[in-house]
């Protein structure tokens, strides 16, 4: 297996690069789907793997994701459809090309290294820009917009449930006492003064209140619902879906839905009766794959990283 880290290799390290691509044990005249292209790290692993004839969906709603997938798996050609569209849109992306069935399909799920770390958008407490944090520059709705105008108690609300924020009440409050707030520094030093630095934590106090704002704004956790279906629906027998999460509410999502999907569904109140539906796949494992110390050192950004994967039923 050819590691991609060789020249020319762009900024972005894949995550679980090698646990994904044994996972999708991509072969030739096979076809594939990466529902997150990103900058195309494990996309160009699949197309590498799969060489010389395998295909590969890639998906991103970014365009600027997409321009630097596109130069990264130029050399495999026609090989690589790459389309700007939502994984959501799955099913229809796959009519598109005709293909009923594929190999195996990626969720590498959050945002890229390229993202976090372009000001402009919105995504770091780190770097200074604009409240944005939108994955598709195009949607209606933008950071800015959730800070600057939903009521107390719904913003208080989202960052209780997608930062599982125990202060968010007072972190609503303040926002609301401060706005207009137009700047990823204002918001994060507001938050840091209501929540202040806990010692001995790793996690900057904005953490939780950046990731609720992230989930609201793109919808994340619906789009995940509204996908895994899809990708079961799509995948050919023997075929693989592997999706990497990188906090709870994510892996809470996609670890029940890849559990409900590899058990026979029964009416529940009449456990003895039936099956209604057969389990359509099966855990390729009980725990979730988390990557190794090393990589963790290399890429700090891993250290959430959660892998699970399932496998379609004859
Ligand atoms: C963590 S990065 C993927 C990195 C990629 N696996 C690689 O190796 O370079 C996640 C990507 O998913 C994209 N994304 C987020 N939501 C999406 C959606 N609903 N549909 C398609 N792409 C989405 C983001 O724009 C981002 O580029």
């Amino acid at each position: 297996m050819t590691a991609p880290e060789g020249e020319g290799y762009l900024p972005h390290h894949p995550v679980l690069y090698h646990q994904i691509i044994h996972a999708i044990r991509p072969q030739r005249e096979r076809k594939y789907v990466d529902g997150t292209l990103g900058a195309g790290g494990h996309a160009w692993g699949i197309l590498k793997e799969s060489s010389p004839d395998g295909l590969l969906l890639g998906l991103d709603v970014d365009p600027h994701a997409l321009a630097l997938a596109r130069e990264r798996l130029a050399e495999f050609g026609e090989r690589a459809r790459l389309v700007l569209a939502s994984h959501t849109t799955l099913e229809q992306q796959l009519a598109n090309l005709g293909w009923s069935l594929v190999d195996g399909i990626v969720l590498d799920l959050g945002a890229s290294s390229m993202q976090f770390d372009t000001p402009d958008r919105g995504f770091s407490f780190l770097r200074d820009g604009p409240l944005d944090m939108r994955f598709d520059p195009t949607s209606p709705l933008t950071a800015a917009d959730i800070i600057n105008t939903w009521d107390e108690r719904s913003l208080a609300d989202i960052l209780f449930k997608y930062g599982e924020e125990r202060r968010s009440r007072q972190i609503a409050r303040k926002i609301c006492q401060s706005r207009p707030l137009h700047t990823t520094f204002q918001l994060a030093e507001l938050v840091e003064k209501v929540v202040g630095r806990s010692p001995g934590s790793r996690l900057h106090p904005a953490t939780r209140t950046f990731q609720a704002l992230r989930i609201a704004v793109n919808q994340e956790l619906a789009a995940i619902e509204k996908t895994i279906p899809q990708a079961v629906k799509a995948l050919a027998p023997g075929g693989r879906l592997a999706v990497i999460s990188f906090h709870s509410l994510e892996d809470r999502i996609v670890k029940h839905m890849f559990r409900s999907y590899s058990q026979d569904l029964r009416d529940e109140n009449h456990p003895m009766a039936p099956v209604l539906r057969p389990a359509l796949t099966r855990l390729v494992q009980r725990k979730p794959i988390l990557p190794a110390e090393e990589e963790v050192q290399q890429n700090p950004r891993a250290r959430s990283a959660k892998l699970r994967v399932i496998e379609k039923l004859p």
